[in-house]
């Protein structure tokens, strides 16, 4: 039995004065639940505070990006021990906004999961297709694509501690979520496709969907037998939204 995760990535969005209150609200909100895993991916400055106001509470925190590289000449860039300095236990790689907006290719996300799996994070692995690519069929294909390539990297056994989430592109932020059948149904080719390689490693693996996940919709997409979680945009930053949507995994 898989237990479920449910992590907010904020993106860019926070201050301090404004994560104080939602972290302290989260905190209060989310102590005593065993069922369920519950996270925040912050941005990089907000590590520090989210380290200090999170430790000793049921929710982990995390990272939204890493670099490929342990260190050296790399101008702006984050390493995965720097994360753990923090006490970082998630990251995130290959976000769709990382691909599309920072040229992020199939071989360099597939690197930086290999990195920070090799320091021991736990990298939240983003996978999905864009609207057009759904419309002409092709939607398991460049999946099965984006999870080749890190399987070529890292292996089958690279998947034994990480997580995958399904994010279509044109559910993300457009407040059009998958249908429960339609995420579910790509979480199933995602374990399947794992599978054929490793069944016990496919059958624990965590996969999460994000897309437009809200209270409202939440309970009936985790519902779903190949659903363990979700990794949520906006309404992360709701502290009442969210809260829901993590007690909607417990049930
Ligand atoms: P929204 O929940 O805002 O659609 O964002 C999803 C997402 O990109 C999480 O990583």
């Amino acid at each position: 039995m898989r237990q479920k995760i449910v992590a907010g990535n904020w993106k860019m969005h926070g201050s301090l004065v404004a994560n104080q209150q939602l972290l302290t609200q989260l905190h209060a909100a989310l102590d005593g639940y065993g069922g369920a895993t519950f996270a925040v991916c912050v941005p990089a400055p907000y590590l520090a505070q989210t380290q200090s106001l999170l430790t000793g509470s049921a929710i982990a925190w995390g990272a939204q990006n890493l670099s490929a590289h342990k260190a050296g000449a790399y101008t702006g860039e984050v390493s995965a021990s720097m994360l753990l300095d923090f006490a970082c236990r998630y990251v995130i790689v290959g976000h769709s906004e990382r691909r599309a907006l920072y040229g992020e290719t199939d071989q360099v996300v597939a690197a930086k999961f290999a990195a920070a799996r090799d320091a021991g994070l736990t990298p939240i692995l983003c996978v999905g297709e864009a609207l057009a690519e759904r419309e002409s069929g092709m939607a398991e294909q460049v999946i099965a694509r984006q999870l080749d390539a890190v399987l070529a990297v890292a292996g089958i056994a690279g998947f034994a501690r990480a997580i995958v989430a399904y994010e279509p592109v044109w559910a993300i932020g457009t407040g059009k979520t998958a249908t429960p059948e339609q995420a579910q149904a790509v979480h199933a080719f995602i374990r399947h496709k794992l599978a054929m390689v490793d069944e016990g490693i496919a059958s624990r693996l965590i996969i999460q969907y994000g897309g437009s996940v809200k209270a409202a919709n939440a309970a009936e997409l985790f519902a779903q037998p190949d659903i363990d979680g979700g990794l949520i945009g906006g309404a992360s930053l709701m502290a009442d939204e969210f809260i829901s949507i993590c007690k909607a995994a417990l049930s």
